[in-house]
């Protein structure tokens, strides 16, 4: 038997903020991105919430939030014993606050009533899923953490509020928002509703995510990509992902390659390897037929290169480094790490969602083509 349910409520458009003006006489957790200190994006956000609520403001993310910034965020949360929370930025800001409330919980805090996620990059899609990935710095590993208690009540879909992400990080995060509607289509759990709105996802990728990022202030194609994030979130969340990401967190756990760039690194050749699979090769062909790649007719192995090349395509357009030698790290660095790498991935919670089984070798080969 298989569930398919969406979860959290999500808000979309300029006024969804408005949301927020529900909570009266609660004590707020606002986890914020640094980047928002002194914006008026900021400014909106409180001025919905600081009707008689006490508000407090936890801003101390970093990319990859590391365990020691939950810890300190915890703290916070701890003096300050929140009856809301509110988690606003990009997905390290969301998924520190998930792995800060996931440790309230634990410890046996129940007062949380309401989360509210407003995600300013599009985007991991952390504002619909029950993931939330922390980094062990010492060891140089990304944690996902996977629990149904960590989706978002509601998800806050203002895409006013990613226009000013750089370029950088608007082609990164739209890349994984591609990433994870690729793994979903394939993955263990896959159905036909995710596979719905996963295609959707990719799509919008193709159609507006250039456009993002070379006029990030288009708020219409904002809007597509914003809500492409979410619906790939969703898509995965229930699908799952597979061995793309789990390679992916330990290039960031080693040498701190932004996610969705790790991501766009390999996906590539992930496609390549899963292509082996005759039912995830049907499935790479029928995405490059609706993405007009090439006509039905065509052999499936032929659309699936066609579909890699445009995926490539894409990412060179989005000045992505390809390799990990482009990004800078040096061959002898990255070589030496192949099986650790490897190992590490095998043990990551999104290995197992992978259509067919990956050896360690299979995991060494598909790295070793990106160093
Ligand atoms: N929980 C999940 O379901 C899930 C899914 C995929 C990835 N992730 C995790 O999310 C993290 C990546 O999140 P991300 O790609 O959103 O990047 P990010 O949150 O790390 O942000 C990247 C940088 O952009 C800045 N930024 C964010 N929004 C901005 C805006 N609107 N304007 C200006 N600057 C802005 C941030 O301050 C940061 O410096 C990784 O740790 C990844 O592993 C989580
Ligand atoms: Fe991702």
């Amino acid at each position: 038997m298989k569930k398919w349910e969406m979860t959290p409520r999500v808000f979309t458009g300029e006024d969804c903020l408005n949301r927020l003006e529900k909570f009266n006489g609660q004590r707020v957790c606002l986890v914020c991105d640094p980047f928002l200190i002194g914006t008026d994006s900021l400014q909106r956000v409180l001025t919905h919430l600081e009707k008689d609520n006490q508000v407090t403001i936890f801003s101390e993310i970093v990319p990859d939030p590391p365990i020691e910034v939950v810890a300190a965020g915890v703290e916070k949360m701890q003096a300050h014993q929140p009856t809301i929370l509110v988690a606003v930025g990009g997905g390290s800001a969301i998924d520190a606050a998930k792995a800060m409330y996931f440790t309230m919980l634990v410890t046996g805090y129940q007062a949380i009533k309401r989360f509210i996620a407003i995600p300013t990059t599009s985007g991991t899609g952390s504002e619909v899923t029950s993931a939330s990935v922390v980094t062990d710095t010492q060891n140089k590993i990304k944690y996902p953490i996977f629990d149904q208690r960590l989706i978002p009540d509601e998800a806050l879909l203002d895409a006013a509020l990613v226009v000013s992400s750089p370029p950088k990080v608007t082609a990164y995060s739209g890349m994984d928002v591609l990433t994870h509607a690729l793994e979903a289509m394939v993955a263990k759990n896959r159905s036909t509703y995710t596979d719905a709105i996963a295609e959707k996802a990719i799509h919008c990728v193709f159609k507006y995510l250039y456009q993002c990022y070379t006029q990030g202030t288009d708020l219409r194609a904002r809007i597509k990509m914003h809500q492409a994030s979410c619906l790939a979130g969703l898509a995965f969340d229930a699908a799952g992902l597979g061995i793309n990401h789990a390679i992916a967190h330990q290039l960031g756990g080693q040498f701190k390659v932004p996610h969705g760039l790790a991501n766009t690194m390999l996906l590539p050749h992930v496609i390549a390897f899963n292509a082996h699979d005759e039912y995830a090769c049907g499935k790479y062909a029928a995405i490059a037929v609706k993405l007009g790649l090439g006509s039905p007719n065509l052999d499936k192995k032929i659309l699936v290169i066609k579909l890699q090349k445009a995926i490539v395509q894409l990412a060179k357009k989005l000045d992505c480094p390809m390799s990990l030698k482009e990004y800078g790290i040096a061959e002898s660095e990255a070589l030496a790490k192949k099986t650790l790498i490897a190992q590490n991935a095998m043990n990551d919670s999104t290995y197992q969602f992978n259509p067919i089984l990956a050896s360690t070798a299979d995991l060494e080969k598909i790295y070793q083509e990106i160093i």
